[in-house]
């Protein structure tokens, strides 16, 4: 069965449409070898497949209705030198481990997204950088350029969105391997450990508590086995999808195709892409791209936004009010998500819309350092998840997921914490190509902090 959405398919779109519109991010390419790199792309094979975008989607659904949840994250910028084996598999052992948190503690099925196999493209607020004089085009992620300051390093190349699709292809290989091969079997919750779990920076609390949540997790897992609970398998399945922020047009598009069997459009890059804050203008390319895709789509929303934008830019990419479509991702930062977000959620609860409402408290609590590096603070990013829960059940919706900047790595980018890292630390491991991520431990217990949380969070009776 097809979930076909006449409007998407008819109204007046194709794959390159949006050439039409103004993109705020427009890359100044070679026009000649940028259609060279996109014929090629066009007949690469696609990375995901339609089965499992409309898969996902079903699941999107169930966690609009609250019956699941969204685990998201990965890092801000994905980076070709860090497609490596232990790099990969750190992402997917954090993910699993703060999802299986969420199933304990939170009593309900997850979903689980990665920001990788393509998060490769990053938005920038300038489109240049000036360093002692010289003005170099700004790094916009391996997809484009360089981050070296060099002329070359940071001329825009149509060959990286070929050599980034290559990498997104062999990071998915390898997590399709690894998660179809017992990697992740929840019966073995020992495979989940990181090398440094028993490492020395681990807080001997926070460990007992995800020992004792994933043996209770193992022991409740045998019990419903030997009942032959039937919910099992869906409860246990260990699956993971892929997103990244929609922001190369060339590169999406280039991969959108029709698939035998099926009605409309497929991007065929990622399972659930995004559309990034500094590109959600209603009339600008990127909506105009993806109102016409069959995927679930998120948008970013900011504390600028108001609801009649939020309520045109639903019309605009989900005018079926089709169940699991799309997520609206709030980033409101912590001082402001209490004053913003409770009118956003009501007029889309009184226009009768069905949108996942995720929330992703990075974005909107990014601060400097007294050295200039970005950071975010442990607390902050955990009161406006906080903060977030609270608006909704005062609305009496659903927060259906979270979205975080996060790594398997133990980076010190973020501050606070149990592991109690101070903006003194953050040169001992400041890794990120952008912005600052959680680190293991600490995304590990920011799971905790939410997961109770969740626990509590009713399931609203009106769907
Ligand atoms: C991001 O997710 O890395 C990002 C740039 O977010 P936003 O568009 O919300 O600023
Ligand atoms: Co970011």
């Amino acid at each position: 069965m097809t979930q076909h959405s006449p409007a998407r398919s008819q109204a007046q779109w194709a794959p390159t449409s949006w050439k039409s519109k103004p993109d705020a991010q427009a890359i100044a390419y070679d026009a000649r070898a940028l259609d060279a790199a996109c014929a090629r792309l066009r007949e690469l094979p696609p990375l995901v497949t339609s089965w499992e975008i409309e898969r996902l989607k079903r699941q999107l659904a169930e966690a609009q209705q609250g019956k699941r949840f969204l685990v998201q994250g990965g890092d801000c910028a994905e980076t070709l030198a860090d497609c490596r084996s232990p790099v990969i598999a750190n992402k997917l052992k954090i993910l699993l481990q703060m999802s299986l948190v969420m199933i304990q503690e939170g009593k309900r099925p997850v979903v689980r997204v990665g920001r990788f196999a393509g998060q490769y493209a990053k938005p920038r607020s300038k489109p240049t950088e000036l360093r002692d004089g010289v003005e170099l085009p700004s790094y916009f992620g391996d997809l484009v350029n360089r981050p070296e300051f060099t002329e070359s390093a940071r001329r825009a190349d149509p060959e990286n969105l070929i050599v980034a699709y290559s990498h997104a292809a062999m990071t998915l290989n390898f997590i399709r391997s690894l998660s179809g091969g017992g990697f992740a079997d929840v019966h073995h919750p020992e495979f989940w450990e990181l090398s440094f779990f028993r490492g020395a920076g681990m807080s001997d609390a926070l460990r007992a508590e995800y020992e004792r949540t994933t043996t209770q997790l193992a022991a409740a897992l045998k019990f419903m086995e030997a009942l032959g609970e039937n919910t099992l398998e869906e409860l246990t399945r260990v699956e993971f999808f892929t997103s990244h922020e929609g922001l190369s047009l060339p590169y999406e598009s280039a991969q959108t195709r029709q698939v035998p069997r099926r009605h409309g459009w497929y991007d065929l890059t990622t399972h659930f892409p995004w559309i990034g804050e500094r590109t959600r203008a209603l009339d600008g390319a990127h909506i105009e791209f993806f109102r016409g895709i069959e995927n679930p789509v998120g948008v970013k929303l900011g504390p600028t936004v108001g609801a009649d934008q939020v309520l045109r830019l639903i019309d605009a990419l989900n005018p079926e009010n089709e169940p699991g479509k799309l997520a609206l991702v709030t980033r409101m930062g912590a001082r402001k998500v209490s004053d913003v977000l409770p009118d956003l959620v009501e007029a889309v609860k009184k226009a009768g819309r069905l949108v996942l409402w995720v929330c992703d408290p990075m974005h909107g609590n990014t601060q400097a350092a007294p050295s200039g590096l970005k950071t975010r603070d442990f607390d902050h990013i955990l009161r406006e998840v906080e903060l977030t829960f609270d608006v909704h059940e005062g609305c009496g919706t659903s927060l259906g997921g979270v979205h975080f900047e996060m790594t398997g790595e133990d980076v010190t980018e973020c501050i606070g914490g149990a592991a109690g890292i101070t903006v003194d630390d953050l040169d001992k491991n400041y890794a990120s190509a952008c912005d600052p991520r959680l680190n293991y431990r600490q995304a590990l217990e920011v799971g905790f902090r939410i997961a109770r949380r969740l626990g509590k969070h009713a399931i609203p009776s009106r769907t």
